[in-house]
């Protein structure tokens, strides 16, 4: 990804945040959204959806392949194409976004037409095959890149048969895949998972009257479609994004005198366990007007600020609840008083960037004690942290978790690709200047 690369500059923040907060939509719910608007017979309405760079990726290829959208304001309007999509004329790009291409690569399975599939750098880099091969085996014609494991990939689809897959890890977006290839194929579909991934494509479509069954089993879970169900159009109102509430969260944790309410915060229990080891590490985490709206959870998340927190560790069963929140857990763990670790998270190295190696060199830079594992970290943590260059590696969620970094640290931190937020946090900087009262340039 390619992003203007002019370093941002952040200094200590001498104040605390206090007050009631507004965040970005969740980027997985917006994506599904999106998404299953695209499948569904008749219209619907998405309000207060993610408009982001992942999610503009994922809108971008459904209307290459005929999907009618309109946006008015906060409102994105969609005219379902009933599962009848149309050949692109040119190759898709999902650009920086694994959702996108892992997900939307189950709908191209379905038609009886040709496509092609692209991603930027990093995406390229990304393996693809944990898609490839259940749709595959569902009866799509796929070919890929480095014998059938990376972008670009090459997709003719067709009419897909039922399956059932033993998915190895607890990945969501190859469930989801197969899920959305399950809307076109003949017989059921089942993925039996090792442990329960984020599970709101199903949620959703249980909310829309889909026959879609879900249980526990053995030592994991499955899920269960009746093959070509018709998706109905719908409206639904996007919760906030627990992943970017960490961020808030975190730095609310770590300034003292700092209280901070963030709103509407979707609170499904695969997303939220990184609030509950900020809660085991010492922070005061109340969710509270807990509720369920359009078949997922969401409330409001308390974090008030009580002193230095305590060192913790993250076991490899715990790791699919806080996937996207490691990075921000590593600057709090190595600030926390204590050894903290993170183990069975090899998963890190396949994210946006391989996140394990962008937080031992930007947690080393900035003075921290930590020794990196195959598959996660060990740290022990110092009193403070020092301003240091910041290599993001144009990832998103390093970029945010090193600025919030940067308000605690002495010295100045450099950010070296602030705008690589924009993939899932358009107004990150805003946000941080408009609790702590300033702005960020
Ligand atoms: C996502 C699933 C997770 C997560 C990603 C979004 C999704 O990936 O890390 O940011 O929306 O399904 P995996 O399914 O690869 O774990």
């Amino acid at each position: 990804m390619q992003y203007s690369a002019k370093p941002l500059k952040i200094s200590r923040l001498k104040r605390p945040l206090t007050g009631e907060i507004d965040l970005p939509a969740d980027k997985s719910i917006t994506h599904r959204a999106i998404m299953l608007a695209s499948c569904a017979k008749g219209k619907s309405e998405i309000r207060n959806w993610l408009d982001s760079h992942d999610t503009r990726a994922t809108l971008e290829i459904l209307i290459s392949i005929g999907t009618e959208a309109t946006i008015e304001d906060k409102k994105l309007i969609i005219q379902g194409k009933n599962m009848q999509f149309q050949e692109p004329k040119d190759i898709l790009d999902a650009k920086n976004s694994g959702t996108s291409a892992r997900l939307i690569a189950g709908i191209l399975s379905t038609q009886n037409f040709f496509s092609v599939m692209t991603g930027d750098e990093s995406l390229r880099k990304r393996p693809m095959d944990r898609v490839i091969e259940p749709l595959r085996q569902m009866g799509a014609q796929i070919d890929a890149r480095g014998g059938g494991r990376s972008l670009p990939m090459a997709i003719r689809g067709g009419r897909l048969k039922g399956i059932e897959f033993e998915n190895k890890r607890a990945s969501a977006q190859v469930k989801s895949s197969i899920i959305l290839a399950g809307l076109g194929a003949e017989g059921n579909i089942r993925v039996f998972e090792p442990i329960l991934s984020r599970d709101h494509t199903e949620r959703m479509l249980g909310f829309l009257g889909l026959k879609i069954k879900t249980a526990q089993e053995r030592e994991g879970y499955y899920v269960e479609l009746e093959g070509g169900q018709i998706v109905p159009g719908f409206d639904i109102v996007c919760p906030a994004d627990p992943s970017s509430a960490a961020f808030l969260a975190s730095a609310a944790a770590l300034i003292e005198g700092s209280n901070l309410r963030l709103r509407r915060v979707l609170l499904n229990k695969t997303r939220i366990g990184f609030f509950e080891k900020l809660s085991q590490m010492g922070a005061k985490v109340a969710f509270e007007n807990v509720r369920e709206e359009f078949g997922d959870i969401v409330g409001d998340i308390r974090v008030e600020y009580s002193g230095r927190l305590k060192a913790v560790e993250v076991k490899p069963e715990e790791v699919p609840r806080m996937i996207d929140e490691i990075v921000m857990l590593a600057v709090l763990m190595a600030v926390a008083k204590g050894s903290s670790a993170v183990r069975g998270a090899k998963e890190l190295r396949v994210k946006e960037s391989d996140r394990i190696k962008a937080i031992v060199k930007n947690l080393r830079a900035m003075g921290a004690d930590i020794e990196e594992l195959e598959d996660g970290f060990e740290i022990e943590g110092v009193e403070s942290l020092k301003g240091a260059y910041i290599e993001t590696f144009s990832d998103h969620r390093v970029a945010m978790a090193f600025s919030i970094a940067g308000l605690i640290a002495d010295g100045e931190t450099y950010i070296d690709n602030p705008d690589c937020v924009g993939v899932s946090f358009r107004d990150f900087y805003e946000k941080i200047g408009q609790i702590a009262g300033f702005e960020i340039p």
